[in-house]
């Protein structure tokens, strides 16, 4: 069997410099002697900001702000800290994966997500250019600018894979990336999206599709959260995460030590390889730990391996994985071993050790 991850086990482990860090420290406090065997980590928090990758399309931080309200609306109907609404009834479209925010500001929680296409009831217009929108029953914000009145055409292409193409053999996908195994320096992907502006590997994109689509056809509706992430933006969601754990009052070495069993090391994400998608329910944006008791996850659950995906962080195996439960993230495998692999109870760690020899 030709396995990469024999390559990716032998390449270099990156040398991480992280804020305060030195790449040797960065290095030893990655590593899976970090957390002591057999203890499963105390999880303070499980919010890892996951719902802010860059694929998402945001407003710049500071809008300009608007003095008066829209053309033809005088009434302002409301007021917030720099921001007056005023009403108006119209239904608009999403024409990108944009963020639903409780209040109008990219510094307020996010509380859902829209892809191209979604439609929103509009109920007001704020003066720094958001929209009101009624959301999961109550009322939320989007940036203006990524709303339109006319709904955008979503264009479905084909995949093809490319020839020589990295990933030459189904096997090719059955290999560990952690936080002691990095991608090797010539992992090569080509990706394709999966939904809304949320890409995967082009191989694992299409069978992520089809599970989505088998999904909805059993009356399950499944978000994409995170998907394919580059290196130098896991990096940057570590970091942010470091630091927003620091302002709610941990130290640094807390903030590091939780992050770090939450996230995944640049270059040592299954995220960064394109192969590992993030999916929840619309109910699920900030309490991931509630997911495991939906009808999606058990959906999921059960048929992922039919589509090449895995549950990867497994209850009870956080020893190993180095990581909490996530009952939210798939790894693509391959179709050829998740069955296997799902069954056996194993996490992938396991399962690769005890099939190699
Ligand atoms: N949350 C997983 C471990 C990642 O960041 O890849
Ligand atoms: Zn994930």
């Amino acid at each position: 069997m030709r396995l990469k991850y024999k390559r990716a086990a032998a390449a270099i482990l990156a040398m991480i410099t992280l804020s305060g860090c030195t790449g040797r420290q960065a290095e030893e406090k990655l590593g899976s002697g970090d957390m002591p065997a057999g203890t499963v980590p105390t999880v303070t928090s499980l919010w890892c900001e996951e719902t802010v990758p860059d694929t998402v399309t945001e407003p710049p931080v500071t809008s300009a702000p608007v003095t008066r309200g829209p053309e033809g609306v005088t009434s302002a109907t409301e007021t917030g800290e720099g921001y007056t609404v005023y009403d108006r009834s119209e239904t608009r479209y999403s024409t990108d994966t944009v963020n639903v925010r409780e209040l109008p500001s990219t510094e307020s929680k996010v509380v859902g997500q829209l892809n191209p296409g979604d439609s929103a009831d509009v109920t007001g217009y704020t003066s720094n250019g958001w929209y009101r929108i009624s959301y999961n029953g109550g009322t939320a914000y989007v940036f203006g600018e990524y709303f339109s009145e006319i709904k955008p055409e979503i264009q479905e292409k084909e995949i093809v894979i490319p020839e020589g193409y990295y990933f030459d053999d189904p096997s090719d996908y059955f290999f560990i990336v952690n936080k002691e195994i990095f991608l090797p320096e010539d992992y090569a992907i080509e990706t394709d999206f999966v939904q809304g502006s949320y890409e995967l590997e082009m191989v694992a994109a299409k069978h992520c599709k089809d599970m989505i689509a088998a999904a909805e056809k059993d009356g399950i509706d499944l978000k994409v959260l995170s998907a394919y992430r580059t290196v130098d933006y896991q990096k940057k969601l570590f970091e942010r995460n470091v630091n927003s754990r620091m302002k709610d009052g941990m130290t640094y070495d807390e903030a590091y030590y939780d992050v770090s069993i939450n996230v995944a090391p640049p270059g040592g994400s299954e995220h960064n390889a394109g192969l590992a998608v993030d999916i929840i329910d619309e109910n699920h944006w900030d309490t991931y730990e509630d997911f495991e008791n939906t009808k999606e996850f058990e959906w999921l659950y059960s048929h992922c391996a039919e589509y090449g995906f895995i549950l990867r962080y497994l209850k009870g195996k956080e020893d190993i994985t180095g990581y909490v439960y996530e009952p939210w993230h798939y790894r693509y495998v391959g179709v050829d071993y998740a069955a296997a692999v799902m069954a056996s109870g194993m996490c992938l760690e396991e399962y690769i050790g005890q099939n190699e020899t």
